[in-house]
């Protein structure tokens, strides 16, 4: 908790009267939702006390205090990931200090394998569910009470007005059939999977496949924020369609799916 208060006092002192409002998170590939932002502080990671450092190239390490369609958000600019070799503690603490700083609700994008076979490239899926198979949680250890309860119920991990919302905005901005509802299953990467690994995945329930959010999203569910998350589908695992696929790919359809992403963030952004 004192890291987390430390790192908190820091911005909250520099953001003097910016009271923010919601909290997003950008994936791989998908930090161009920063050209819509009115940007009133930048925050490199380096320099917030207890923030760790992002090592990922595709990302940058910025929290930005920034204004979107009128509304005061904090957009982490860059993200961890547990295969970086963070803690769960590390990786999700900057959404615990965003909670601290006031966030009432938190918004997550990330790149993902399609494994639902009516799945098509840069597809936007809405997460409605998950399936942990990261190797731990944030919430191993002894429960910090001040944030939430030691056994947070799970049965609405993703905000169900919030996916009304995105489904509603998807529909008038137009883009409703890119748009798909569907179970994420978080892996820890940083290999991609297997084709064996693909079909246990799909076995298993699972429409997607990527190396992010969950962490995220359950130490949100721990203090009771509400979260919209959203997958764009960069690659196709299903039997039949899989094929190699290099970052570089990715990065290409992440980018093709961007402004769609964006005008949906905005649009829900737009409606709270
Ligand atoms: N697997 C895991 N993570 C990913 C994938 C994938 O196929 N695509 C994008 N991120």
């Amino acid at each position: 908790m004192q890291h987390l208060h430390q790192a908190a006092d820091y911005l909250r002192q520099r953001l003097s009267d910016f009271t923010p409002e919601f909290g997003i998170i950008l994936g791989t590939g998908l930090g161009a939702l920063v050209k819509d932002l009115t940007v009133h502080h930048t925050f490199p990671y380096a320099e917030i006390p207890n923030f760790p450092v992002s090592t990922v190239e595709s990302h940058s390490g910025n929290l930005l205090a920034a204004e979107l369609a009128g509304r005061k958000v904090l957009v982490m600019q860059g993200r961890f990931h547990y295969y970086e070799g963070y803690t769960m503690e590390q990786v999700v603490l900057p959404v615990r200090v965003m909670k601290l700083l006031g966030i009432q609700k938190l918004f997550v994008s990330n790149a993902a394998g399609g494994l639902n076979p009516d799945y098509e490239y840069s597809d936007l899926m809405l997460l409605e569910d998950h399936i942990n198979l990261q190797p731990t949680n944030p919430l191993v250890g002894k429960n910090l009470d001040e944030l939430g309860p030691r056994f947070p119920d799970m049965l609405e991990p993703y905000d169900t007005t919030l996916l009304r919302q995105a489904e509603e905005a998807a529909r008038s901005l137009g883009f409703a059939d890119k748009v798909r509802r569907g179970v994420y299953a978080s892996l820890p990467g940083p290999m991609l999977e297997t084709p064996a690994e693909y079909r246990y995945l799909r076995t298993i329930g699972a429409d997607a496949v990527g190396m992010s959010t969950v962490p995220e999203v359950i130490a949100a569910v721990h203090m009771g924020l509400p979260v919209l998350a959203i997958s764009v589908i960069t690659d196709l695992c299903s039997p039949g369609k899989l094929k190699r696929v290099a970052i570089a790919d990715i990065l290409r359809v992440a980018a093709d799916a961007e402004p769609r992403l964006t005008a949906l963030l905005r649009a829900v952004i737009e409606k709270q």
